[in-house]
């Protein structure tokens, strides 16, 4: 089964490379540098979560880091995790791309990026294909990102989920002003 990669990605962050990311603060200096040295370390097991506030760069980071990586030959997924649920779900009534399939996908590539988890509707049925997902993924490389802390993290996907997310796992800190409306906040747009 084939996967156009850069169909399943935003527009806005098509583009994303670490050349292009900016470090505007020291908090965002560190995490380009952990980002730099898990691409030089990537052992296909290792993982990383992403968290802090909107428009911080982390989608952004796991993007460059699975360009770098699948320039190095390397499998990667980038994912939304609602938008993932909802494919999930249309595979149940249209003819194509089964969930089996898909599922096999995800468990199969070497690295996985589940983006915006926290942004899915939370429901009994989301939090049990999170846990098929990160069980079928026990010891392969998954990044994480999310607006959560750790306690809303847990309290939003369970302790099950929770515990396994947060085993192998390097965190990433990103807060700061948001990048998206960058332009309002210095004024430029209203000067127009
Ligand atoms: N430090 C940065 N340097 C360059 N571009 C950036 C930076 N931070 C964000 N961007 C750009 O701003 C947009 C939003 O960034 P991104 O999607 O990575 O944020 P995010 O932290 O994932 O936000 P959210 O929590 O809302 O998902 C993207 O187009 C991204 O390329
Ligand atoms: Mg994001």
């Amino acid at each position: 089964m084939n996967f156009n990669y850069y169909s399943l990605i935003n527009d806005s962050l098509k583009q994303a490379t670490l050349d292009n990311f900016e470090a505007t603060s020291a908090e965002l200096y560190e995490a380009k540098q952990l980002v730099l040295s898990y691409i030089d370390s990537f052992d296909k097991k290792q993982n990383l979560l992403f968290t802090g506030s909107y428009g911080t760069g982390k989608s952004h980071l796991s993007v460059s880091i699975t360009k770098k990586l699948m320039e190095q030959g390397y499998e990667c997924l980038f994912l939304s995790l609602p938008k993932l649920l909802t494919k999930i779900k249309q595979t149940y009534n249209k003819e194509g791309i089964t969930e089996a399939e898909l599922l096999q996908v995800i468990q199969r590539v070497d690295l996985l990026v589940l983006d915006d988890i926290g942004a899915e509707q939370r429901t009994v049925w989301s939090n049990s294909k999170l846990f098929e997902i990160l069980d079928d993924r026990a010891g392969k490389a998954t990044i994480y990102t999310t607006n959560f802390n750790s306690k809303e993290l847990k309290n939003h996907v369970g302790e099950r989920n929770f515990s396994r997310m947060m085993e192998s796992t390097d965190v990433i800190v990103m807060n700061g002003s948001d990048y998206r409306r960058r332009e309002f906040i210095s004024g430029e747009k209203l000067r127009q």
